[in-house]
């Protein structure tokens, strides 16, 4: 045991987002400074994320932009000095990973590590470490109710699926091996997939729901791919914010949670959901998959289970698939995304 209280409030902290310029980064720094954390820090080497999904955040005092690299320890090790919290976010996911499998693992694995090792030297009180449920695996084996004791299932699934999936496992390895030799209090959030305002094209599954838009906008049907019946378990942006700081402000430590909403749906309804929040009567068509691009299926019914983080953290989703997916569409309409 690390012996200290491993509660730390947001508020007059001083926090580190690695990979802070993303989706997920973006909003927890909102959500930081909402709770009144005295100082976000958002590291991020802009190989991905953007200057403009953290230009809301322009001029804020509490926060500030360090250009750095997860693969470069020394510039960790300076940017994390007088840091209270760090929450680890800079990762390449599945799509990425396909196109260069050795950068993702370098930079999920050994970006970990460094992130672990800038913490533990500076005297970081805790780390929250991105996983995902990308630990279940992917294919017809991954079906009934996903909880935090599920194994892996590499059967059926996309090479970089696993490899994502792999890479995230040993992350949160590397997490449990710092607090066990070092006492780094820690907590792993398994996110399903992520979606909301200032979504990207990064993500295989949220794939879904904005290619749906872009086709309903340029007025052809949306696709469906197979019959529809696939299982999808997605999170609104804003709720995982909640659960990042949640993370850091509960007593837990040395845990790994589920981190869903509230409750999956079907690629058909996904498509349908948009096409009513649209306001189009276009009729999705039936298509095969299309070839050369990474799919992640899944079989049967899968539910992602989040009971846990309830006990652990006390945190469960607020906004429904639905609603999220209104938010994301007026987002890109109102930002031309
Ligand atoms: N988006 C999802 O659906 C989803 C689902 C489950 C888990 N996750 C995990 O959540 C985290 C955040 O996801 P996101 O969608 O916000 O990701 P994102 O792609 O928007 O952000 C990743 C950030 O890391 C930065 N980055 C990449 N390599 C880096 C490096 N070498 N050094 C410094 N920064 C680097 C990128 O520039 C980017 O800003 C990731 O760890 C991801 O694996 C995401």
């Amino acid at each position: 045991m690390s012996g200290k209280n491993p509660a730390l409030p947001i508020k007059d902290h001083r926090f580190l987002i690695v990979g802070g310029a993303s989706l997920v980064g973006s909003t927890t720094a909102d959500e930081f400074l909402r709770r009144g954390a005295k100082e976000v820090v958002l590291l991020d080497n802009f190989s991905f994320g953007s200057k403009d999904a953290i230009k809301h955040l322009e001029g804020n005092p509490r926060v500030r932009v360090v250009q750095g690299d997860v693969m470069r320890l020394h510039e960790l090790l300076k940017a994390f000095e007088g840091v209270d919290g760090v929450l680890h976010l800079a990762a390449m996911m599945t799509i990425s990973m396909d196109r260069d499998p050795w950068a993702g693992l370098d930079v999920n694995i050994r970006g970990a590590q460094n992130v672990i090792e800038a913490a533990r030297t500076n005297g970081v009180k805790k780390l929250v470490f991105a996983s995902s449920n990308a630990v279940y695996g992917y294919g017809p084996g991954v079906a009934g109710d996903l909880v935090e004791s599920t194994p892996f299932n590499s059967v059926g699934a996309p090479p970089a699926a696993i490899l994502y999936g792999a890479s995230k496992i040993v992350g949160e390895q590397l997490c449990r091996d710092a607090y066990r030799r070092y006492g780094l209090d820690y907590v792993v959030l398994r996110y399903s997939t992520v979606y909301g305002e200032r979504q990207h094209y990064r993500a295989a599954n949220a794939l879904y729901i904005i290619e749906t838009h872009d086709r309903i906008k340029a007025g052809e049907r949306p696709r469906v791919i197979g019959d529809g019946s696939e299982s999808k378990h997605f999170v609104y942006v804003g709720d995982v914010a909640r659960a990042n700081a949640a993370a850091f402000e509960a007593k837990a430590t040395d845990v790994q949670v589920n981190v869903s909403g509230p409750a999956p749906t079907t690629t058909l309804e996904l498509v349908q959901m948009v096409c009513e929040a649209t306001g189009s009567d276009l009729k999705p068509e039936h298509v095969e998959p299309p070839a050369g691009k990474v799919r992640l299926t899944s079989g049967g019914a899968f539910k992602i289970d989040h009971t846990a983080a309830g006990k652990a953290i006390g945190w469960k989703p607020e906004v429904d698939m639905r609603e999220g997916i209104r938010r994301l569409i007026e987002w890109r309409d109102e930002t031309g995304a």
